[in-house]
């Protein structure tokens, strides 16, 4: 394990819309590496950096064209490696986005796999003899190939799947996982991987994790016998360099050698009721646990993320995110104060937080059409917000050339409209990340457990010897601690007298 993941907060980086430094309307590395002073001055010390490779943009970069090509309009490799020795000055990491499941169709491996005559190739996608075979219902595409059949698909129809075999291979035309061909694609990726680990990269946010071995049983064995292997390969020789599922699923990503995983916002998961349950009810009816007055209830959360962290807590961490490129922004559904106390939970959890890029000012969900494949992920995409200026600071290019338009409403958070308040959003975030860098019982390993989760009362929880307690609600509320103590920190108002304390309205308070 990684040591320094122990202390790491995350802050994730949409590239095309972070920062651009050359008017051309899309963010770039340059623009990246002129606001590292920011995102560590937040608290943040280490960067996920969504995919910025090569790419015809079909799905916003998961669709690379080459692995080993930075797109040009975010850089060159050599700005790139630039801000890997500028990130480790100030001591920060940084991931970048491996996408192992899939490349683009324009990929360099896939038209060579298309042609009619065999070559090292063929077996690098999953193919069928012919355009009459069935697919076995897996999404294929056909007829746009020289050879014959076709070719399974990963996600968009832009992006064939890469063949590392079937778990249970029951077609002639599907390979099993030893199969020479199906090893050459898992050699390929690592040679990815150590492509850029050898350039300075910290290593990796791995993309539909899951998805590489085609019929493989429940418990996924025949891809986490893959992430096993590159684990083993990291560990010999990149023994510093960390790695992100995308999974969801710990018990199975951790136990396959993945450091993190990350909960994602599946319907009706223990995630999702907390600042999203308007997404669980068909009537949009929202019970977010930190919306004020909708009767929220902790232990839809708790009962389903408890066993996963107990069951995993000796192997990786999983983490816990304000959002991500493929979610609605938490603003779509929380107001500021509500904000304020859902991060305050999710940077006092277990694991290793992640902060989406605009979450710290509250930037707004847009109501956009899609972009890149975006479809309605295209809302929590759009341009950081810095300042009044033109584009609010992101670009000083035509608002027509923007890879997307900035907040219209005249309201929209800024930074430089948050920094000098001190009870901003901005401010209450870097409060927060300071306090878990002082207080070794908040960070990725400290113990977690439940200590008064009744509806209706103030969430009360423990982490190491420090006991914490949240009150979302819109009145004042009063609960009885463990033990006596002092309020080291506090949103909003608390008062701890012997042992009770009491919590304003939508308040949060750490006792020591
Ligand atoms: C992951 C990415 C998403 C992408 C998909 C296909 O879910 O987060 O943005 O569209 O995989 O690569
Ligand atoms: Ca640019």
């Amino acid at each position: 394990m990684p040591k320094w993941l122990k202390d790491a907060v995350f802050y994730e980086i949409y590239p095309q819309s972070f920062y651009d430094t050359n008017a051309d309307g899309i963010g770039d590395f340059n623009g990246i590496i002129e606001k590292l002073d920011y995102i560590r001055g937040l608290g943040c010390n280490a960067l996920w950096i969504n995919p910025c490779f090569d790419s015809p943009f079909k799905d916003a970069g998961y669709d690379v064209r080459d692995y080993k090509k930075v797109a040009p309009r975010y850089g060159t490799n050599d700005d790139l490696v630039r801000l890997f020795d500028e990130a480790h000055k100030r001591d920060m990491h940084v991931l970048l986005d491996l996408v192992p499941g899939h490349t683009s169709e324009e990929h360099e491996w896939f038209c060579a796999s298309q042609k009619a005559e065999k070559n090292e190739y063929s077996n690098r996608y999953v193919w069928t003899r012919s355009w009459g075979e069935s697919a076995q219902g897996f999404p294929y595409v056909g007829g746009e190939s020289e050879r014959s059949g076709v070719y399974l698909l990963n996600f968009f129809k832009c992006q064939p799947a890469l063949n590392y075999g079937f778990y249970r291979v029951d077609r002639p035309w599907q390979l099993p996982v030893d199969h020479p061909d199906c090893i050459a694609t898992r050699e390929a990726m690592k040679d990815v991987m150590r492509f850029w680990l050898d350039l300075g990269c910290d290593g990796y946010r791995v993309d539909m994790a899951a998805s590489l071995v085609k019929n493989d049983d429940e418990k996924k064995s025949g891809t986490s016998a893959i992430w096993k292997d590159v684990r083993r390969m990291l560990d010999e020789e990149y023994p510093e360099a960390a790695l992100v599922a995308e999974w969801g699923v710990p018990q199975q990503s951790l136990k396959a050698g993945f450091h993190m995983d990350f909960y994602l916002n599946w319907h009706l998961n223990g995630y999702s009721t907390l600042m999203r349950d308007y997404e669980n009810h068909e009537n949009g009816e929202n019970h977010s646990y930190f919306k004020k007055d909708a009767g929220g209830d902790i232990n839809r959360f708790l009962k389903d993320y408890l066993p996963q962290y107990l069951d995993t807590k000796e192997d990786g961490y999983f983490c816990l995110l304000t959002c991500n490129h493929d979610t609605n922004r938490p603003r779509l559904a929380l107001d500021i104060p509500e904000l304020k106390l859902a991060y305050a939970f999710l940077f006092t959890m277990p694991g290793v937080p992640y902060l989406y890029y605009g979450d710290e000012i509250g930037m707004r969900y847009l109501d956009l059409p899609t972009k890149e494949g975006g479809y309605s992920r295209t809302g929590s995409r759009t341009p950081m917000q810095w300042d009044e200026s033109k584009n609010l600071g992101f670009s000083k290019g035509d608002a027509a050339d923007l890879y997307l338009p900035v907040d219209p409403a005249p309201d929209a958070p800024t930074v430089s409209g948050q920094e000098n308040d001190p009870d901003s959003l901005l401010n209450t975030v870097k409060a927060l990340l300071a306090l878990r860098h002082r207080e070794k019982d908040l960070q990725a390993d400290a113990e977690f457990s439940q200590l008064q989760t009744r509806i209706g009362q103030p969430f009360v929880y423990r982490r190491g010897d420090l006991v914490l307690a949240i009150n979302p609600d819109g009145s004042e509320k009063t609960c009885t601690l463990p033990a006596a103590g002092e309020v080291i920190f506090s949103i909003g108002s608390a008062k701890a007298e012997g042992r009770t304390l009491t919590l304003g309205a939508q308040s949060f308070a750490v006792i020591r």
